[in-house]
């Protein structure tokens, strides 16, 4: 097919611009060729390891997952992401033929089949094989497969220099469409924001919802700092209820902190002292602009600062054992 200037245009702007925004600014996954995948119950190689092509996960998005961290040989918050993972199931109507423990089990399992001690999961639960149409009810039986990698962070300069943000244009679904809660396998409204951060330069970008209030960032939950205060926006404004979110209202009640749910609208974050962002993937990270306006002085505040190393020394010394 004969390529268009437009097309033409697309391709060269992508080559020479996201392509290396991707290998400069974002967290890389490494994988190797002797990686272990576990898949229904069987340790593989990566090479074996295959989904169906009627597997309504690919047909439909029709599935869950959970992106769980490993640290020092021990795996952070495991219970809590199998748990969320359980409720992203019963929302979708999915029954899981796999208990909390076995989860956990076949998580740890897959750790140690790797030989890794630091890294990155991937937890994936498909509706599994059945009919071109949507009706799930015609997919006898869920498929699970769980992949640990070794995890580049973003670089270390992201953490003491703060990111950039910009404002996406896609919302979050409203509160009639399906749930932010449910880790669906659609990730496709993140994905067009993500596009968006991408040809913008920077990593991360704000999603608001229908009403404009801020929600989260395309793979991030988001905190406020004013006057020694945090806040974030509640739940029911459109993010995810983050296991990382959870990691900073616990921190926050041990250091002091005065940490409030609140609905926010993107003048509060302009107009904020601090910023940072948190996720499994992300950890806790400072933005220090917005919009093109400067957070603080536009560089890190202390109070991101403290969280960010009070997360690392959290998240390195406990965990459930994984070598
Ligand atoms: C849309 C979205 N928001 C927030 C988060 C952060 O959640 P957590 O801290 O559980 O990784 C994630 C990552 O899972 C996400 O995909």
């Amino acid at each position: 097919m004969r390529k268009t200037n437009a097309d033409k245009c697309t391709n060269r702007e992508l080559h020479s611009i996201c392509i290396p925004l991707l290998f400069k600014k974002f967290h890389t996954f490494i994988m190797s060729d002797t990686q272990q995948i576990w898949l229904d119950g069987n340790i593989i190689d990566k090479a074996d390891a295959k989904i169906s092509v009627f597997d309504h996960g690919l047909l439909y998005g029709d599935g869950i997952f959970e992106g769980i961290r490993f640290y020092s040989g021990r795996v952070f918050r495991l219970e809590e992401h199998i748990e969320r993972l359980i409720l992203s199931a019963k929302a979708i109507h999915m029954q899981l033929p796999w208990t909390l423990e076995e989860m956990c089990q076949a998580t740890v399992d897959t750790v140690k089949a790797n030989g890794l001690t630091d890294g990155y999961i991937r937890l994936v639960i498909t509706r599994g094989e059945g009919g071109l149409g949507l009706n799930p009810y015609l997919c006898p039986k869920p498929s699970m497969f769980i992949i640990a990698a070794a995890i580049q962070l973003y670089p270390e300069e992201n953490y003491t220099n703060g990111l950039e943000l910009i404002t996406c244009a896609t919302r979050r679904p409203t509160p009639g469409s399906l749930s932010p809660q449910v880790k669906s396998l659609n990730y496709l409204n993140n994905i067009m924001a993500k596009i968006e951060c991408i040809q913008a330069g920077v990593i991360e970008g704000v999603m608001l919802n229908e009403q404009g209030y801020v929600a989260e960032c395309t793979g991030d939950n988001v905190f406020v700092i004013k006057r020694g205060k945090l806040y974030t926006p509640p739940v029911s404004d459109g993010s995810l209820d983050g296991i990382t979110r959870q990691v900073i209202f616990e921190l926050c009640k041990k250091a002091g902190l005065e940490l409030t749910e609140k609905s926010m609208t993107r003048y509060d974050l302009y107009t904020a002292d601090e910023i940072f962002l948190t996720g499994t993937a992300a950890e806790v990270i400072p933005a220090v602009k917005y919009d093109q306006r400067l957070i603080g002085d536009g560089t890190p505040g202390p109070i991101s600062k403290q969280l960010v190393e009070d997360f690392r020394a959290l998240a390195n010394s406990e965990g459930t054992p994984c070598v």
